[in-house]
């Protein structure tokens, strides 16, 4: 009986004695315990600015009951490793560079979207070995992506857009993105050419480097890339031709090539792209005719070709477009008549056909488009039949 209790209280005072003993040892083999992984968010949060206390709960750890960083905001465990670290929009200012990736083996998700991280992305970011998720956008970091990036082969999702980042996307990034399925690099200032690497990128659903400053030609190997849903380009500095291959991705949704310098003709093969929503191709020097297999579109909601120089008559297939709301064709040199199968497209708001060479009448089927708010046909030849 009474051996019992001087045992009891030297657990209890071990206990008490081990989170702040273990801060005195060197960390425990190649592993991170629990309290290396709260001494590198402390020492990380040490060097932010924190002006809304978003990290007020990350306190030091004076006694037992605060054994672990597991209660912190923005941490997630998982059998006490923490495995996600959240705090988008937390009014963060400062870098990365203090933060310790290898101290926090355990992290699969890491969102710091939407504060005020300046600097360069660090190369040990790479140390977070397990990392699915890596969510960095709307901050302020430059520099270039670096390369040990490709390293995490885990990737499901990558977002670094809405930074200030610059340099090429150097082609051993993809590598080893296998899972990677969410690729987000618009709105930042990188340059170079699309490596046609990205076709190992299989399970690719979203692509979208749209504001950004590449170069060269659309590689053919997207056409690989069978999974995507989105494909955003626009606002690049693209040259040479839509290539065919892209008529495959048959899953596609978002399709977005507008403001490049893309010219050559309109594939046929989009015509096979039956889930495509959204055709953008705004300004660029596409040229030729409008194919008639434009008419497979039958999802089409948007079909956006103004400013380019395109030529030849409006295939009157556009009556299968049965879900299209908005049509802008306005600055090309589109000839002929408006086919009067436009008045089956019972969606359509918005029309501009405006700055092209159409003549002839206007149909009277136009006046089936019920749901029409703009209809713009400026500086045409046409003439109202006063039937
Ligand atoms: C343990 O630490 C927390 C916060 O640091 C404090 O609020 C609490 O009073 C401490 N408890 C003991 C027993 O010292
Ligand atoms: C962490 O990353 C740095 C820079 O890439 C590297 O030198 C170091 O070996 C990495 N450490 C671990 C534990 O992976
Ligand atoms: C791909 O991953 C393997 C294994 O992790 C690694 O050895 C290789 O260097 C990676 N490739 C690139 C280009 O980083
Ligand atoms: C494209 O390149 C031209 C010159 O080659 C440059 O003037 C222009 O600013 C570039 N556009 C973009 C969006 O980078
Ligand atoms: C589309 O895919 C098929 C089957 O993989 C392939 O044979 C064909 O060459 C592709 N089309 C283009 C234009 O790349
Ligand atoms: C895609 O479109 C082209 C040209 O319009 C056609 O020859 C081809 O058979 C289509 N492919 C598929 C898979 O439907
Ligand atoms: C128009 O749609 C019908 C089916 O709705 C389809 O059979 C036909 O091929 C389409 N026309 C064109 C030019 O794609
Ligand atoms: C327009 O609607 C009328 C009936 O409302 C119909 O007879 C006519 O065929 C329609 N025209 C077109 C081109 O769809």
């Amino acid at each position: 009986m009474e051996s019992s209790v001087p045992l009891y209280s030297s657990s209890y005072l071990l206990l008490l004695l081990l989170p702040s003993l273990s801060l005195l040892l060197p960390p425990p083999q190649a592993t991170a315990s629990p309290l290396s992984e709260a001494t590198a968010l402390l020492h990380w949060k040490s060097t932010l600015q924190d002006p809304s206390r978003a990290l007020r709960s990350w306190a030091a750890l004076h006694n037992s009951t605060t054994t672990s960083p597991c209660s912190w905001l923005g941490i997630t465990c998982t059998s006490s490793r923490i495995t996600k670290l959240s705090l988008p929009r937390a009014g963060l200012v400062g870098t990365l560079d203090a933060l310790d990736f290898s101290a926090l083996p355990s992290l699969a998700v890491l969102n710091l979207r939407r504060n005020f991280l300046a600097g360069a992305i660090p190369a040990a970011v790479a140390n977070l070995s397990g990392l699915v998720s890596l969510d960095l956008s709307h901050n302020r970091l430059s520099g270039g992506l670096p390369a040990s990036l490709a390293t995490l082969s885990l990737l499901v999702k990558l977002d670094l857009s809405a930074n200030e980042l610059t340099g090429k996307i150097i082609p051993a990034l993809f590598a080893n993105w296998t899972r990677l399925t969410y690729l987000q690099l618009q709105q930042n200032q990188l340059t170079g050419n699309i490596p046609t690497e990205i076709r190992h990128l299989s399970n690719l659903r979203i692509l979208r480097l749209f504001d950004n400053q590449l170069r060269g030609s659309i590689p053919r190997e997207l056409g690989d890339l069978r999974s995507l849903v989105q494909l955003d380009l626009n606002s690049n500095n693209l040259t040479g031709s839509i290539p065919r291959s892209l008529g495959n991705l048959t899953r596609l949704a978002i399709l977005r090539l507008s403001y490049n310098q893309i010219s050559g003709n309109l594939p046929h093969e989009l015509g096979n792209l039956s889930n495509l929503g959204v055709l953008s191709l705004f300004t660029n020097q596409l040229s030729g005719p409008i194919p008639h297999e434009i008419g497979g579109l039958q999802s089409l909601e948007l079909l956006g070709l103004s400013q380019n120089r395109l030529t030849g008559p409006i295939p009157p297939s556009i009556g299968n477009l049965s879900q299209l709301f908005i049509l802008y064709v306005n600055q090309n040199q589109i000839s002929g008549g408006l086919p009067p199968e436009l008045g089956k497209l019972a969606n359509l708001e918005n029309v501009h056909f405006a700055y092209n060479l159409l003549t002839g009448s206007i149909p009277s089927s136009l006046g089936n488009l019920t749901q029409l708010n703009h209809l713009y046909l400026l500086f045409n030849q046409l003439t109202v039949s006063k039937s």
